[in-house]
């Protein structure tokens, strides 16, 4: 990654009308219809945008979508990289900073997650507060990160407070029942075992997924505010474990995604 190639990614999106959006929006699994709220959308399909990451054959959906949504500008990724797809570190985070150069002042993410907190049941919505990466590395591990910023990035407060308190209380008059509580990312594809499920909870996480991390690291590198949300599609709970369908995850995360882009939705109205 350069900044020469960032330049081009940015210079193509903005040639083809991506004009200074205010919002980047990251839309996890199963959770891709917030677009269909955007007012006059333009796309971009990944494969088109000049060094953005190739897509595999599986992920030819994925794109950027520019447009508004309650009268602000937002750019939303419909559909992100993964670790588990074979992409390193700086190709899962390239979309961000291609984000962040087009102007967005804050972010908010949202992803699929395992509950390992079984006070949380799926089809409930998280709230994250904080992280703990598993993924064995960092979008900042690499050799010119000082030209991009602060190498030891501060990570005390990685979620945005203010954000947070804004969608709690958004939560509260939609009468939306909100998780809150720790993610921890894994790299994946496959599932955990009941023990690493045991892990998981004595580490601390109330859920598990595979991505997000990553990230919010490099949204914290670039100043960036975020807000992040999982959407719980399985109950991770080591005495019960039952065989876990990924088309059941996606379902799941479908019948809850009305529920998250309500959030959303109130949330850009307010900020
Ligand atoms: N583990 C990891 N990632 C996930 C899970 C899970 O149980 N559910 C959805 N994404």
């Amino acid at each position: 990654m350069t900044k020469k190639q960032l330049n081009e990614s940015v210079a193509h999106l903005i040639n083809k009308g991506f004009d200074k959006p205010e919002i980047g929006i990251v839309l996890g699994t199963g959770l891709g219809k917030l677009v269909d709220e955007i007012s006059d959308p333009i796309e971009a399909h990944y494969n088109h945008i000049p060094f953005f990451p190739l897509a595999t054959v599986e992920f030819h959906t994925g794109k950027l979508v520019f447009g508004t949504i309650e009268e602000r500008k937002v750019v939303v990724m419909q559909g992100r990289f993964h670790l588990y797809e074979g992409y390193d570190f700086l190709d899962i985070t390239y979309p961000i900073r291609v984000m962040h150069m087009l102007g967005i002042k804050q972010l908010f993410i949202s992803n699929a997650a395992g509950a390992i907190n079984l006070d949380f049941k799926k089809g409930d919505i998280m709230l994250i507060e904080d992280h703990i990466n598993l993924q064995g590395g960092s979008p900042l591990a690499f050799k010119n990160v000082s030209e991009f910023g602060e190498r030891f990035t501060d990570m005390s407060e990685p979620y945005n407070l203010d954000m947070r308190k804004k969608l709690e209380k958004i939560a509260l008059d939609q009468n939306i029942s909100l998780q809150k509580g720790v993610y921890a990312s894994v790299v994946g594809p496959q599932l955990e075992t009941k023990a690493e499920y045991r892990m998981l909870k004595i580490l601390g996480a109330d859920a598990v997924g595979m991505s997000t991390v990553p990230e919010v690291i490099v949204a914290n590198h670039l100043g960036l505010p975020i807000v992040a949300v999982s959407v719980l599609t399985d109950e991770c709970d080591p005495d019960n474990l039952k065989p876990v369908e990924i088309a059941e995850i996606i379902a799941i995360a479908e019948d809850t995604e009305p529920k998250m882009v309500r959030l959303f939705r109130e949330l850009i109205k307010l900020l």
